[in-house]
């Protein structure tokens, strides 16, 4: 469903010359996946998610959804800087529905569509008829996200999903990424940081290092859904862990 072959990205600077951020990336995911990228701040996995969503384009190599170039294929996507993302005129509800508008959905078609996925993912506390500038950070993050699921429930790019969520908001989209994830039926792109939770949260995590950035290993992650958190203790996990870990020369345990 998404391949992303040889990819390179070089961007032009601003006082002149370029620089080259990914080198001959590859990647695979179909649907059901959840694949995980890590690597260190300005690796470019920011970057790699605007690649694949088509947002831009690489410089070399070519990046395939459903066997077509990406930008067609519906998705969707939470951005890092989610609080760019709103559109500062429309209110966190209307925010949150945009997809739903743009899709001629009527007024009580988008306000029953929010009711089920705050339903089904137990998400609380967004204050709906305030704009963003009226809104915490947490609260355009989960707006940013119900805007992604409502997007597309089958093909998600998350970057970065819980940089600011307090445990509950944290809790509530991790479960719900678990449930999705038992139901198969979505392939999902995730940028975490923590280490835990990417383990957790991934079928196949892709290490980036190096400058240009490129894949250094590729880790299976086989073991068993839904995943408890107890699990953190098993000599699997830890093994897979210490292979992360071992795959980046800015890590320490
Ligand atoms: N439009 C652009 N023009 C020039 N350089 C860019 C552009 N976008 C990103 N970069 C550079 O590319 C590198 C990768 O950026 P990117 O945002 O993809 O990193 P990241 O891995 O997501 O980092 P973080 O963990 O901090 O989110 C950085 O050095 C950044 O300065
Ligand atoms: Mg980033």
């Amino acid at each position: 469903m998404l391949s992303v072959n040889n990819v390179s990205k070089v961007y032009e600077q601003a006082a002149g010359g370029t620089v080259q951020v990914l080198e001959n990336i590859s990647l695979s995911g179909s649907l059901g996946e959840f694949v995980v990228i890590r690597g260190a701040n300005g690796s470019g996995k920011s970057t790699l998610l605007r690649l694949i969503s088509g947002l831009e384009s690489p410089s070399t190599g070519s990046v395939m959804v459903h066997g077509r170039k990406p930008g067609q294929a519906e998705l969707g996507f939470l951005f890092q800087d989610y609080v760019g993302s709103m559109l500062p005129w429309m209110s966190l509800r209307e925010n949150a529905t945009l997809p739903l508008r743009l899709k001629k959905r009527s007024r009580v078609e988008r306000h029953a569509a929010l009711g089920e996925v705050l339903q089904s993912t137990g998400i609380t506390n967004i204050p709906f008829d305030r704009y963003p500038h009226q809104s915490s950070g947490g609260q355009q993050q989960k707006t940013g996200f119900l805007r992604a699921i409502l997007s597309s429930k089958d093909f998600l790019i998350l970057d970065e999903p819980f940089s600011s969520l307090d445990r509950a908001g944290e809790d509530a989209i991790r479960n719900w990424l678990q449930r999705l994830r038992r139901a198969q039926k979505a392939l999902v792109i995730l940028v975490v940081h923590d280490l835990d939770d990417a383990i957790l949260l991934a079928d196949r995590i892709y290490c980036l290092d190096g400058s240009p950035t490129t894949v250094r290993d590729v880790v299976p992650v086989p073991l068993p859904w839904p995943r408890d958190p107890s699990v953190r203790l098993s000599a699997e996990f830890l093994a897979i862990r210490q292979r992360i870990l071992s795959a980046s020369i800015q890590e320490t345990i």
